[in-house]
């Protein structure tokens, strides 16, 4: 009895702080600044990928963890947010065209915003 209690109050703990993670994580202003800027481009990035999970393609705030510290990280994710990607995140390809190289450029860099500084 005092066992089941003590492995639920352990569930919950692990519960809260997974959740206090994702929000500390986020940041919210950057997220949003993202969205707006795909809606008002009408590009259909939203179709494949979310901001805080996985869909058909990786969710953003996991790319912006996997390269937030890698120097090369703006030129190669405008190449590949310009002309698509293949064998990086797993089996599913993303095909090119999806934005101008200028639009690229500006989507890394929101991208890369969004995890806290
Ligand atoms: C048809 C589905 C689809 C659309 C539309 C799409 N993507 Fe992707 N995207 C993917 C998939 C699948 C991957 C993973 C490819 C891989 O593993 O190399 C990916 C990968 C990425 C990556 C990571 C590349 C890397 O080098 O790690 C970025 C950044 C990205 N997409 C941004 C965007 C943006 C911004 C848009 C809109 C302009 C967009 N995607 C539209 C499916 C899509």
């Amino acid at each position: 009895m005092k066992k089941k209690l003590w492995i639920s109050i352990g569930v919950l703990i692990t519960a809260f702080s997974l959740q206090a993670n994702a929000a500390t994580y986020l940041n919210q202003t950057d997220a949003d600044k993202l969205s707006n800027y795909i809606n008002h481009n009408s590009l259909a990035c939203m179709s494949c990928h979310a901001i805080n999970q996985k869909t058909v393609g990786p969710a953003f705030i996991d790319i912006s963890r996997r390269y937030k510290n890698n120097p090369q990280t703006l030129s190669r994710l405008t190449l590949h947010i310009a002309n698509g990607s293949t064998g990086v995140w797993g089996s599913m390809n993303m095909p090119s065209n999806m934005a101008t190289e200028a639009q690229a450029k500006t989507l890394s860099r929101l991208i890369l915003n969004l995890i806290k500084k």
